[in-house]
């Protein structure tokens, strides 16, 4: 069993069948420690909002399991070699951007996920803030070590999205999540998931990758701040049930190994049709601001590079880098 004496004990109560008790003696072989041990990590626990019903003659068992994004209820779920494998949970942060930049310079290794259950400080992309309400999203950075020039790092932002999108749809197959160039992703129209992908680098090469994800999973429509309310929406008012955001985090990890694997090895072009599929951008008719002036046209593609295409009314294919853009 890995991870600190109070994640040890969690995990082993998570792992226990219904209405089952364990001894403080048992806790306290399994996690090869003794029983005093046991019993502060209990009393922890408890300080962490764990409801932990003790029973004399039978034990401890958690009395209802919290719906945690920490890494005994990710573990649960985790089926990946490398992403989640060390993971940093925290109750709140300022930005889960910036705890995994410290944790860059410490030589954290590729695959580290840092989430939080709230963050003071969130931020979008252009310096955006970003809301982050406690215990109803997944704020969470993954931290990657790919080993390529600085170039192609920004293909990262369409690499988790469509790893995003295929999580959301293989767990929940009732909703329709679509990702809007480059890095929101939308159900029925409304902001879902916005990633912020921020990079470290010397000149000639990636030093991490800081893959930021930011999903609206429980709210409702009141969680929200005002000004959100007809633009944002969450996966719990789009599914119509509360989810397990542990069980998405996990998704999460295995389709963005799989996806970072191949984007490493033979470039974007795997998953562009992927991107493709996944996208709610390609066919429609937009409006694409950019820092210098705004366009109308048609979506017609991505290139290889992750630039959008435009096809203006004049017929000329422009080629987009960065903008907002707005279905017209
Ligand atoms: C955007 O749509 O502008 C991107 C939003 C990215 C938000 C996530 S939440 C986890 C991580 N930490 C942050 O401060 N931002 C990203």
């Amino acid at each position: 069993m890995s991870g600190t004496t109070k994640e040890k004990v969690l995990q082993a109560l998570l792992a226990l069948p219904q209405e089952a008790y364990v001894s403080g003696e048992q806790l306290a072989t399994a996690c090869g420690i003794s029983r005093t041990a046991i019993w502060k990590a209990i009393q922890t626990l408890e300080q962490d909002g764990y409801d932990i019903e003790s029973v004399r003659k039978k034990g401890y068992r958690l009395a209802s399991s919290k719906d945690f994004v920490d890494r005994a209820h990710i573990a649960q779920h985790l089926q990946t070699k490398h992403i989640g494998q060390v993971i940093h949970y925290y109750k709140e942060v300022t930005s889960t951007q910036i705890i995994a930049s410290d944790l860059v310079q410490q030589n954290a290794p590729h695959g580290t996920v840092v989430i939080a259950e709230a963050q003071t400080a969130g931020r979008g992309r252009m310096a955006r803030e970003w809301d982050s309400a406690a215990g109803k999203g997944i704020w969470m950075t993954i931290i990657l070590r790919p080993d390529l020039p600085p170039h192609q790092a920004p293909q990262f932002t369409l690499v988790a999205a469509v790893a995003v999108v295929n999580a959301m749809k293989s767990l929940y197959p009732t909703i329709t999540p679509e990702i809007k160039w480059p890095n929101d992703i939308l159900i029925n129209g409304k902001k879902t998931t916005g990633i912020l992908t921020e990079m470290i680098a010397e000149a000639d090469r990636v030093q991490a990758l800081l893959v930021g994800i930011g999903i609206n999973v429980n709210q409702q429509k009141e969680h929200f701040p005002e000004e959100l309310q007809s633009i944002a929406t969450s996966l719990r008012m789009e599914a119509g049930e509360v989810l397990d955001r542990a069980a998405l985090v996990a998704e999460i990890c295995r389709y963005m190994e799989n996806y970072s694997e191949q984007y490493v090895t033979y470039g974007f072009s795997r998953l562009k049709t992927l991107w493709e599929e996944a996208s709610g951008t390609i066919g429609k008719n937009i409006r694409a601001t950019t820092l210098r002036e705004v366009l109308e046209g048609t979506a017609v593609g991505i290139t290889e590079d992750g630039v959008l295409q435009l096809r203006l009314a004049n017929g000329d294919v422009r080629g987009i880098y960065s903008a907002d853009i707005e279905l017209t």
